[in-house]
């Protein structure tokens, strides 16, 4: 078996080698790629390396993987992680309803066979000794990883949410992106048919193995500008108008600056964003309090965020006066709303 770099299926107009290529075509399937983004994406295509995405919930990471799958014309083959996770889920189990069958199927023939045996324990030893074949690829039930490896087609391996799994899995993880090949002690090893594309996801709930970022390109994908947050929520709710997104936008990054417990994400937005089209006059109490309700996902946020709406204006200082209400928040440090709030709680 070989390694074959061959991107054949990839959409006929999609130009990856290139930063403006790739956000266009990302763009076709209605992502929206900073240059940033599609700078590493680039790069992580052309050297053949893991893309690794970091960052708070909802802006976008395991999207990526499913726009650049359908960009490059190439199935996705998605590794779910969580706690737990092991070998016969990640990597391959052996399908035992299939072997089942197929020995009973032998059955017949198989007692002609042992029909000469004269004892039990003669007719045991005759069965040990016969090849069922039971341990070959046909009777291989592939998990994400090994689909990925014996995939004839190139794919896009997501491996989505690794921060989840137990270090340990990460170890098997690093075997098979470092190797591009899989290991089953019974058969032999498989090695890479395609060359995958692999993007790897992680809200940093914990700190990744120095070696297995070493052999990714790393990215930490922040919450988007106003400007590409603007475009995203265009994108997927092209029926709202651009002042509405605008004023959704702005509000969302407003909230965002403030120690929120969980920071509105993009997917929120783009939902708030919907919600304000249909109630219309984003300006009224009553459309903001159903905003904040889509917008914010814990009780004790909403509150926070109507303490800080009706206080009463800070007295003026000596310098830049901020005041203390939503609408005339600071703008959005994304750093901040990164820390701790971005992520799962
Ligand atoms: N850059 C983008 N372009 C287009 N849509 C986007 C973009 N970023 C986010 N979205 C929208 O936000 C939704 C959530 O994105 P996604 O599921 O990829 O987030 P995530 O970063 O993987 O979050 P989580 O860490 O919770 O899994 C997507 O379904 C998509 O509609
Ligand atoms: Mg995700």
């Amino acid at each position: 078996m070989t390694t074959v770099g061959s991107f054949a299926r990839q959409r006929e107009s999609a130009d990856l080698t290139t930063t403006a290529g790739v956000r266009e075509a990302l763009a076709t399937t209605g992502y929206v790629a900073s240059d940033e983004l599609a700078t590493v994406v680039r790069l992580a295509i052309a050297l053949d390396r893991p893309l690794l995405l970091e960052g708070p919930a909802g802006v976008g990471k395991t999207e990526l993987a499913k726009a650049l799958a359908e960009a490059g014309g190439r199935r996705l083959v998605r590794l779910q992680c969580y706690e737990g996770l092991d070998d016969n889920r990640a990597l391959y189990e052996w399908d035992y309803a299939r072997q089942l069958l197929h020995v009973q199927m032998l059955r017949d023939r198989t007692s002609a066979e042992l029909a000469s045996a004269p004892d039990l324990a003669t007719a045991s030893a005759m069965l040990a000794n016969v090849d069922f074949g039971l341990y070959s690829e046909a009777f291989l039930a592939p998990r994400p990883l090994l689909d990925a490896i014996l995939s004839e087609d190139p794919v896009v391996l997501l491996v989505d949410e690794v921060d989840r799994t137990e270090e340990s899995m990460e170890a098997l993880l690093l075997e098979v992106l470092a190797e591009k090949q899989v290991t089953v002690p019974e058969v032999g090893t498989f090695t890479a048919r395609t060359a995958p594309w692999v993007v790897l996801t992680s809200n940093d709930t914990r700190e990744l193995s120095g070696a297995l970022k070493r052999r990714c390109l790393h990215l930490t994908v922040d919450f988007p500008t106003a400007e590409i947050e603007r475009e995203i929520v265009s994108s997927r709710a092209p029926d709202v108008e651009e002042g509405v997104v605008a004023d959704v936008v702005d509000l969302a990054r407003s909230l965002r600056d403030l120690p929120l417990r969980k920071a509105p994400s993009v997917s929120e937005v783009i939902d708030a964003a919907r919600a304000a089209m249909l109630l219309g006059d984003t300006a009224s109490a009553a459309t903001r309090e159903i905003l904040y309700s889509v917008l914010l996902k814990y009780a004790s946020d909403t509150e926070l965020v109507r303490a800080r709406a009706t206080a009463p204006a800070a007295p003026p200082a000596p310098e830049r006066t901020v005041v203390p209400s939503i609408a005339s928040a600071p703008p959005n440090s994304t750093t901040a709303a990164f820390r701790g709030r971005g992520g799962r709680s």
